[in-house]
Parts: C-alpha cells; structure tokens; sequence
C-alpha cells in the first residue's frame, strides 16, 4: 500500500541502511540529509510515508513534522532518533507523528511499524470512502418540491425502514435510480452494514457470474483460489444490482433462485450459503416490453415487481428543475470556487421549457460546464448549451459537426509539428472568435483556463 517512502536523516549510513531493506521490501525509496529538501521534495510530490530523524542539521525534524502536516494532514510519519525524551514525544505526537524508533533501528520492529501505518491508512481510506458514500446516500441530498418526487421520497422512506428484502426502482436514464437505491440502504436498519453495488452493463455477461456468486478453487481454468461473490459480501446489508434489464437471459434464472431461497451457490461449488440481503435492482428499460421480447424473464419480473418505485421524470416534476438548477449552481460554484450571481430570465426560462431527456443528470452536466466554462456573472441561455444538446440529439450523435472540417491529410514523411499545427488552431479560433477567448475555447471545446494557457505558451496576440 505505501509505495513510496522518504527517509529523512542526516547519517549516511541510515539513510543506506534503511533505503536498502525498504527498497527490497518493494518500496519506492527517496533519502534526504535536510529537513528542507524532504519538505520541498513533498510540495511537489507527495510520499505514502516519512521516516523522520528528529535531529537534523537545518531545521529540526519537529518542524519538518509540523510543515507536512501543514500541507498533508494525514501523512503519516515516523519519528527516528538516538533517544526520545518525553518532552519531545509528546511535542511529536500533539503533531500527529504516527510511531517511534530508537537508533540502531532494529529491521524487525521497523517492518512491523510499517506494517501497522499501512493499516491505518487502509482503514482511513475506506472509512473516507464510507462516509462518502453515506453523504451521498441520504434523503436529505435528495432534492425535491414536486408532488411527483415527495410522493416518490415519502414511499422510499417506508420502504427503507420496513423489512420488504426486493425492491425494483424504475425510471429513465439520469432520474436518480442509484441516489434512490443508496438511501433505501443508508436510510435502512442495515445502514451499517455494506451496501454492495454491480452494474450489468459494465460487467462482461461471461465473468459476472463469478463476479455475483463467486466460486471454488479449481471450478473453471482461471479459478486458482476460492472467490467470494458480491452477493455474499453484501450478507447483512444491502445488494444494489443496477441495470437488470441488460443482464444475460441465463444469469436471471439464477438471481431469482437467489431470490427464492436467500442462498447462493458458488460456481463450482455444491453448498448453498444463506445470505441475508436487501435485493435492490434498478433499470431505465421497458420490462414488460423485453418480456413480450423473450428477453427478460417473466417469473423474475414477478418476484422483483411487489415492490417498485418509480422515479419520475424531470420534466413532470414541476419546479423542481429550478430547485435542481440553482442547488447545482451553488455547489457547483463552491467545488469550483466560482462565483456566479445565478440565472437570467431568460435561462430561467429556458431550463423550464427544456424537456431534459436526460433528466437530472443532463441538468447537472449543463451546469456544471455553465459554471466551469461558459458564464461569468450571470448563467445566460447560450451558457446552458441547450441549442447544441438538441441539435445533437436531432443529428443522432454528439460531435458531428466535426464532420465539416478534412482530418485527411498525409503526415509528410520528413515529420511535422504538433505544436506548430496546434498554434495555428489557436490563432484561428481566436481570430474566428473576434479574440474573445471564451468564445474560442468553446470552439475548440477547451476550458477557458486552458485555453489562456496555451494562449501563454504559444505567445499569441490577443487582439
Ligand atoms: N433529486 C435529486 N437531487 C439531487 N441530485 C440528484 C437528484 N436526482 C439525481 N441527482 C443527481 O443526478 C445524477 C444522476 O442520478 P443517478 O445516477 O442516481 O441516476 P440514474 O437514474 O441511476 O441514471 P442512469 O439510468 O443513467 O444510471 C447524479 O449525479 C445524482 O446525484
Ligand atoms: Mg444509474
């Protein structure tokens, strides 16, 4: 996990010492006889871990504590010196050092130092991750003033708290379906528990099902140890299965025996494990209609649909696509640490009128790059791009306009230069832009602090 180490000390001798038993334990090691050039090495790139002498000859190593922790809370790093006395391990460790060692440093007690820090970090990261996915998954984040959507929370929120153990939620592409299935788990008695989630789509049909059940040593050529499927791993929380619609014909008779008998079957394997799961399954396709196909099978259908929810979509939501729109703008201003005022009128309006095929997340999308990109006090509506998102769609495929210029040129074969070429580009749009360099940026479909980058680069005029 710690790939990459810094080693900071003045001897030689330790700095060989110890480069060399980290090097060979698979480490990537960086020594430094200064305080300060372990401290500026660390602006510019940041190691999984410090061992740190405290004496050292520039500044001491308490304040090479206290400087990367300044820039880097959480690295963690490991006091090393001749003899601690307590006044400085308690100085140390109100600065977040991790661990201490005595010079000579035994190897031994050194690996397991290093083994414990790389715990902690693990640990730090997946409850980083948890509590990410937990922030996200509450319905509290979920926006809503429509009768539609307050219908859909108030139902999701009985579901989540009762003991119903299959849900089905439906509903077009971008509506919300994942944000739903969170808060049925992170709203539910299973909260603390894991939520486990598989998309169908993402997974190629031949390795999803070991993927989903597992399977034992030996059950198939690649199978060289036993392997937990995902649906065991959720035992006691949640199972998200997203996308069921595009799940193979065969696999689905194999999750509604799951479903039936609340047990899996390892490939390979001839016990049946109990699992004690939340089946949560989501899908923006037309069931019935893949029924009447042969695609999808109808006593699976059954067994999903007691309980379902439907999301609506955005443009049967009412205000709701102005709530969303200026919930997007203001966290979107602050992740970008933008300041936009908000919508004009006519953007208001044009939100509005706008039938968002692609729901929440197209909403999101437009402004989110209205923010980055396009607006600079007020979101107008040629910010929101929804002229080019229809034309789009009419032609039935995104970037066709790229089609009216020749990429058909022959590379000479004495070689030609990319950055001649690109410096030609830039002059053009800018000068097809009139030199307004927002407007060339959208042309070329950078971002405006790319493009007065290589505006820089290229020294180009700006008039
Ligand atoms: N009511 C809402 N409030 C706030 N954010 C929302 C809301 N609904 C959706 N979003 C956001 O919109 C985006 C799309 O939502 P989500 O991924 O849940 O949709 P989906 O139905 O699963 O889409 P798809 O079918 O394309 O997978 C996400 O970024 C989500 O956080
Ligand atoms: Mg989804």
């Amino acid at each position: 996990m710690n790939h990459h180490v810094y080693i900071v000390d003045d001897e030689r001798e330790v700095r060989l010492t110890l480069g060399e038993f980290l090097g060979g334990l698979g480490l990537e090691v960086h020594t430094f006889a200064t305080g300060r050039e372990a401290v500026d090495a660390a602006l510019v790139e940041v190691p999984d871990l410090v061992l740190l002498d405290v004496n050292l000859p520039d500044i001491s190593g308490l304040q090479v504590l206290a400087q990367l922790h300044a820039a880097h809370p959480n690295l963690p790093c490991v006091m090393i010196t001749g003899g601690f006395t307590s006044k400085t391990v308690v100085e140390a460790m109100k600065l977040g050092a991790s661990e201490f060692l005595i010079k000579p440093i035994n190897l031994e007690q050194l690996r397991l130092v290093l083994e414990k820090v790389q715990r902690e970090t693990r640990e730090r990261l997946q409850m980083e991750v948890l509590q990410q996915q937990q922030g996200n998954g509450r319905f509290s984040t979920i926006m809503s003033e429509s009768v539609a959507m307050k219908r859909a929370l108030s139902a999701t929120s009985k579901v989540a708290a009762s003991s119903a153990n299959v849900v089905l939620i439906r509903g077009e592409t971008g509506t919300g379906k994942e944000l739903f299935a969170r808060a049925l788990h992170f709203e539910s008695p299973r909260a603390d528990q894991s939520f486990i989630e598989v998309n169908c789509s993402a997974i190629p049909p031949q390795l999803l099902e070991s993927e989903l059940f597992g399977h034992e040593k030996g059950s198939f050529t690649d199978a060289k140890e036993r392997k937990i499927g995902l649906i065991e791993r959720a035992h006691g929380g949640t199972f998200f299965l997203d996308e069921i619609g595009d799940m193979d014909f065969n696999l689905q008779a194999k999750i509604l025996r799951v479903l039936e008998e609340r047990a899996v079957r390892r490939v390979g394997g001839d016990r049946m494990i109990p699992v004690d799961i939340r089946f949560v399954a989501a899908t923006h396709k037309n069931l019935d209609e893949m029924i009447q196909q042969h695609v999808f099978r109808e006593d699976l259908y059954f067994r999903l649909s007691v309980i379902v929810l439907d999301l609506p979509p955005l443009r049967e939501r009412g205000e709701d696509v102005i709530l969303l729109a200026n919930y997007f703008l203001k966290r979107f201003c602050r992740e970008h640490a933008h300041i936009v005022k908000g919508f004009t009128p006519s953007a208001l309006e044009a939100i509005r009128s706008y039938g968002w095929p692609g729901n929440v997340r197209e909403l999101r999308n437009a402004i989110e790059r209205a923010v980055l990109i396009e607006a600079d006090d007020w979101v107008d509506v040629d910010h929101l791009g929804l002229w080019r998102r229809r034309a789009n769609r009419e032609q039935g495929q995104e970037g066709q306009s790229r089609q009216r210029i020749g990429y058909d040129f022959e590379i000479p074969e004495d070689g030609f230069s990319l950055e001649e070429f690109e410096k030609v580009i830039l002059a053009r749009a800018m000068k097809k832009s009139r030199y307004n360099v927002s407007r060339a940026a959208r042309m070329l479909g950078l971002s405006r602090e790319t493009m007065r980058y290589r505006i820089k680069k290229h020294e180009l005029q700006l008039d």
